[in-house]
């Protein structure tokens, strides 16, 4: 299912910690067993080209305590092309993964996390798509060109049985992650500029 169209801007909040800013996300129509697939379309309009600032959504499965995040990183760019990192993980103790672009673990607590690096384009829109594939029982997270069409693969997880599929609402935020190992000093005077497009609804 893909999200309608509301297109929110996100300006950006000082905060005390890593969290700099948020933003709701919710669907009508959502049956109690949970959505099977997801889409957020996502445009980094601009952004510093280094590493620091992560464009997320926060998703929840419809057992409380099963939730994950995807979304774009911007990152130094290689060989004068310019390169995004795409991250889809889950927080759920028990998820389990033998995708190549995986690893157990999510923020230093249990889950997975996954993620890839390709040639992605500031100010083009990506829509990130979870979505469960019944053949393998994988919830796969991949990013799709809105331009030229091209999937980029993110990552696959299995949650343990018996969670359901994505629950009707939840938050996208943005964090500057260094802030959570308190670095720069001062921080909140040397955050970089950047602009970022959540195209999401209800
Ligand atoms: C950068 O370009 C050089 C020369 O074309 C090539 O040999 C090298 O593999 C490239 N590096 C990356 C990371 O793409
Ligand atoms: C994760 O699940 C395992 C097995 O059920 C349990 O032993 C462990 O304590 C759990 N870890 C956390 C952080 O909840």
């Amino acid at each position: 299912m893909k999200l309608s169209l509301n297109t929110v801007m996100l300006a950006l909040a000082v905060g005390a910690n890593a969290f700099t800013g948020a933003v709701h996300w919710s669907m009508t129509n959502v049956p109690s067993t949970g959505l099977m697939d997801i889409t957020f379309p996502m445009a980094i309009l601009e952004a510093d080209h280094i590493s620091g600032y992560y464009f997320a959504q926060q998703f929840d499965f419809t057992d409380p305590s099963a939730f994950g995040y995807t979304g774009l990183q911007p990152r130094p760019d290689r060989n004068g092309s310019t390169v995004l990192h795409a991250a889809f993980s889950s927080f759920t103790n028990g998820t389990t993964s033998t995708d190549a672009n995986c690893h157990n673990g999510a923020d230093g607590g249990p889950g997975v996390s996954c993620s890839v690096e390709w040639n992605g384009v500031y100010g083009r829109t990506y829509n990130l798509e979870v979505a469960y594939e019944p053949s393998s029982k994988n919830w796969v997270g991949s990013v799709i060109d809105t331009v030229t069409g091209q999937r980029v693969h993110m990552g696959s997880y299995k949650l343990p049985s018996g969670v359901g599929g994505i629950a009707s609402s939840e938050v996208g935020f943005i964090e500057w992650y260094p802030w959570n190992v308190r670095v720069p000093p001062n921080h909140c005077a040397k955050l970089p500029y950047q602009k970022t497009h959540l195209i999401m609804g209800g």
